[in-house]
């Protein structure tokens, strides 16, 4: 347990994705954050009065930039440096040193790896991109739908019109392509639509996508299944839920079957707990992860970066928005897609915060 002093004097801290330590004059460190316990393996006890020497190889080095950030009375920062946990493992991280003027306390140090704040940029490149996608579609998709209706109207009163049979056979050709089309920006729209949130178990949703993928695709498929059953409730959309596994899980099976010596095509589902997990520049305390892996051909690597992106496809019949809808499926509800792709082993991994506050707003049946 940490002192009560403590508690209350770092309790903004508690919650940070950053390492934060503080220490003394000498050094010696008084208080380390959760994050800092994970990042460095060793609990807060176990760091309480040891010297913050203990994880640099040059503690000359951290000494000198403890006395610029002291001369200048402002924050040091140092990107890209080397340390070692309790366990002696080297990570990359940045940190920032910032003098405090009190009593028990001399500084604060703020570290974050390296790796995950790439991934972590990364990841809010790509969720901006995404919004600005999403809103240009949806606008798109509006413009488009009421002109279209009105051509498909002209067309059918343009067919009783006609008196020569063969010509039918054109105006046909417009209503069919505006029927397609019609279809497309109905798709666009989805995402849109107002979610249904209720008590949502991820291995009824689970279970329902591999009967849907068997029935669809009863061909040579071993669809197997790893399941974490302790994973608890949590609020969701079901049906959307189905839709974005769905989506995923159906490329997988497509990509499998392209393959002209078929063996054995083999999809596994596999869902585990996540603890102190940061995505979208939060941390969250329990999430539950799920691995949809095939053992398909894998991504072309020129379309590994685009695949979220609406309308991007490998196949020549595709719409290119399974994924995109994926995407924005899992987003509302807070949560992280995200895809590795080898010959032999694509694997796309969903990331559902428990805590994600939504709100229940279907009425029990
Ligand atoms: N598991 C996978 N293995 C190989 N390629 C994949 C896999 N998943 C996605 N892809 C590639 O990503 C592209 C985009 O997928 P997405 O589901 O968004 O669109 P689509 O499948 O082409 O069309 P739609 O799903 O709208 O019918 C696919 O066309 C395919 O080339
Ligand atoms: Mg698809």
């Amino acid at each position: 347990m940490k002192p009560n002093l403590l508690k209350t004097e770092f309790k903004g801290m508690e919650d940070l994705a950053t390492s934060v330590f503080a220490c003394d004059k000498n050094l010696v460190i008084k208080y380390i954050n959760p994050s800092a316990e994970i990042l460095f393996e060793l609990s807060h006890d176990q760091a309480l009065n040891e010297n913050i020497s203990l994880f640099f190889t040059e503690i000359n080095f951290f000494k000198d930039a403890l006395r610029q950030a002291k001369a200048k009375q402002s924050s040091y920062r140092e990107y890209e440096y080397f340390v070692k946990t309790k366990q002696n493992k080297t990570i990359c991280v940045s940190f920032t040193i910032t003098p405090i003027e009190k009593k028990e306390f001399d500084f604060i140090v703020e570290f974050s790896q390296m790796d995950q704040q790439l991934r972590v940029a990364r990841e809010e490149r790509m969720f901006i991109q995404q919004q600005a996608n999403s809103e240009l579609l949806r606008n798109l998709a509006h413009e488009i739908r009421n002109p279209l209706g009105g051509l498909r109207g002209a067309a059918q009163l343009l067919e009783k019109e006609l008196k020569e049979k063969s010509l039918k056979e054109y105006t046909q050709v417009i209503i069919d392509e505006a029927d397609r089309l019609q279809n497309l920006m109905n798709k666009l729209l989805i995402p849109h639509q107002l979610p249904l949130y209720k008590k949502t178990n991820i291995h009824e949703v689970l279970e329902r996508v591999r009967s849907l993928i068997l029935s669809e695709f009863p061909e040579n498929l071993n669809l197997t299944r790893d399941y974490d059953v302790s994973l608890p409730e949590f609020i969701g959309d079901r049906e959307k839920l189905i839709q974005a596994v769905l989506n995923v899980a159906r490329n997988g099976v497509q990509a499998m079957l392209e393959v002209k010596s078929k063996g054995k095509m083999n999809l596994n589902f596999i869902t585990r707990a996540e603890s102190q997990i940061v995505f979208h520049k939060k941390k969250h305390t329990t999430a539950i992860r799920l691995d949809i892996i095939d053992s398909g051909p894998g991504i072309d690597k020129k379309l590994l970066d685009k695949i979220f992106y609406p309308l991007v496809s490998g196949k020549d019949n595709g719409s290119g928005l399974g994924l995109s809808l994926a995407q924005n499926f899992i987003t509302q509800h807070n949560g992280m897609i995200d895809c590795s792709s080898t010959p032999g082993k694509t694997k796309f991994s969903i990331v559902l915060p428990i805590e994600n506050n939504l709100k229940i707003n279907e009425a029990k049946k």
